[in-house]
């Protein structure tokens, strides 16, 4: 293949959208192309001030190796400002990276996703861009959706022109950085040559070129929303077997490595869990089930709308396990959640199972102590909806935060583990077991706690995919 050229020569670059995509993403941009200047821009001025914080712990985004990479760059060649049409004008090439979430009302509500806030970019872009614009799209959208794009940047006469590409993001939580540096793939979807080509030549400058994929633009979009359909697939799958497991004394992490050692199915992403969080997952299975039923395919619709089922069921299961064993009710029973966020190195709770679970066992009438290493109070008091203050005002169904494991399972009856964090692995049972109410249980739902770390202590064990412990 004949290697075009970037006839367009990328010296400045607008990122749309501060938050845990555009961030990171633009780190990583600028500590490879110094000679670019990157700008990452946001309506949200608060958010703007933390990234510009001279306080790194004042940073909105806690990925491991970030801080470093802030420490080097900024106000060298990566920049926040809230000056969003300025910095638009200036820009050679322009990533979208705002949010996609799915709608809340009107047409499609619950499924189809919100691109609100891709359209007023769109608007803005068609506003204040100067010259010829690369517009990088860099949210999970619905297929079809550079075509909105497209049909408002050209809605104006001027001069100016625009060239449409699809870039998706597939960079994991907790793991953002190593996946940004090193990713098993780059996507690129467009028709105009010298648009992917000046793409390309960015990403040249850390990535492989036999890492870099170059699509339609239809199947770009797509091949994302897929990607992540098909992770969520595979959870679904381990956490249906899991159930299956302990009812029959089989273990699920066994027939985990068992069937990840052949090499068609792979041995990443069989861990089974409480249910699979994250931001993007369900919206993207939904946004998956939207268009399905959008064009007729209700055999692929009902086909992915199992795997949210079975998600939900997850963390349903775990809830009335929790209640049976505590001898069917956990009305006015102090239960410790350990972990909140999704999963472990990110302060991110969105859609989280912990938010669920915690819910339905408030529901239940529990009072929950609850820890994360990462998440503060402030997010667990939102996600919950429910203020800790009026904890025991009250004798049941309310929380508190604490700021120690010793302190969160003083006193329980039972020891909850959600989030995976390495911290978790190192309890000290025998310590821990006097301080609990007996009899005394641990769920864990990451399968973190070893069977001889409890061996000398009263305390009873639940494991996901195995079951219960004697
Ligand atoms: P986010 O909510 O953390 O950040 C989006 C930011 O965009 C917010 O700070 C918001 O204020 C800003 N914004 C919205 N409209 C704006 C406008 N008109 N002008 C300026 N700023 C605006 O979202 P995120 O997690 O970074 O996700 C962004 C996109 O990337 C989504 O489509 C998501 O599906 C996708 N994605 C996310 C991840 C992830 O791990 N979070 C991974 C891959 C892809
Ligand atoms: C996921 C994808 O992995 C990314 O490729 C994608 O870019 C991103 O969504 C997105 O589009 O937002 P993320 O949600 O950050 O990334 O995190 P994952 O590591 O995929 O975990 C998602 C959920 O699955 C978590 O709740 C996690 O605990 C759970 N999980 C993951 C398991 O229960 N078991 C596993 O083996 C792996």
């Amino acid at each position: 293949m004949i290697e075009i050229e970037g006839k367009h020569k990328i010296s400045k670059i607008c990122c749309i959208g501060a938050g845990y995509v555009g961030g990171p993403t633009m780190a990583v941009l600028a500590d490879n192309c110094k000679d670019i200047v990157i700008t990452v821009v946001d309506i949200n001025q608060e958010r703007i001030n933390s990234w510009n914080s001279e306080n790194y712990n004042d940073i909105p985004v806690y990925e491991p190796g970030l801080v470093e990479i802030i420490k080097r760059r900024r106000n060298v060649n990566l920049f926040f400002t809230t000056n969003i049409s300025k910095e638009i004008a200036s820009a050679d090439m322009i990533f979208v990276s705002v949010n996609t979430p799915t709608k809340e009302k009107g047409i499609g509500a619950g499924q189809a996703s919100d691109l609100k806030w891709i359209e007023i970019c769109s608007r803005e872009i068609s506003d204040h861009a100067q010259g010829h614009t690369i517009v990088v799209e860099k949210s999970t959208v619905p297929v079809k959706t550079a075509q909105v794009i497209k049909s408002i940047l050209n809605s104006k006469k001027n001069r100016n022109t625009f060239s449409v590409l699809s870039n998706p993001e597939f960079l994991a939580e907790g793991t953002a950085i190593n996946d940004l540096k090193n990713p098993d793939r780059i996507l690129i979807g467009g028709e105009d040559q010298n648009a992917i080509a000046s793409l390309r030549n960015i990403y040249l400058n850390w990535v492989g070129r036999e890492k870099i994929i170059e699509t339609n633009i239809w199947s770009s979009e797509l091949s994302k929303l897929t990607a992540n359909a098909f992770l969520a697939q595979r959870l679904s799958s381990i956490n249906s077997i899991s159930a299956l497991c302990e009812k029959t004394g089989a273990a699920t992490n066994e027939v985990s490595k068992a069937i990840g050692a052949d090499s068609r199915i792979g041995d990443k992403f069989l861990n089974t869990g409480p249910g699979f969080g994250g931001s993007c997952f369900k919206k993207d299975i939904l946004n998956l089930i939207y268009l399905s039923n959008y064009f007729e395919l209700r055999e692929v619709a009902s086909y992915w709308q199992s795997v949210m089922e079975i998600n939900e069921w997850q963390k349903e299961r775990i809830c009335q396990i929790i209640v049976d064993k505590l001898f069917g009710t956990i009305s006015g029973k102090n239960i410790a959640i350990l972990g909140f966020a999704f999963k472990a190195n990110t302060n991110d709770t969105r859609e989280s199972p912990a938010i669920d679970i915690s819910k339905n066992l408030l529901e239940e009438g529990a009072r929950l102590k609850i820890y994360d290493p990462k998440v503060s109070k402030y997010q667990i008091e939102n996600d919950l909806n429910l203020r800790e203050k009026d904890l025991f005002k009250k004798n049941e169904g309310l929380w508190e935060y604490h700021e120690s494991i010793k302190n969160a399972i003083k006193d329980t009856d039972a020891v909850v583990l959600l989030t995976e964090w390495e911290i978790f692995k190192d309890i000290n049972w025998e310590e821990i077991s006097p301080i609990m109410r007996k009899p005394s249980w641990i769920f864990d739902t990451r399968s973190l706690i070893k069977i001889e770390s409890i061996k000398n202590t009263d305390l009873k064990l639940w494991r996901i995919g195995e079951g219960e412990f004697n």
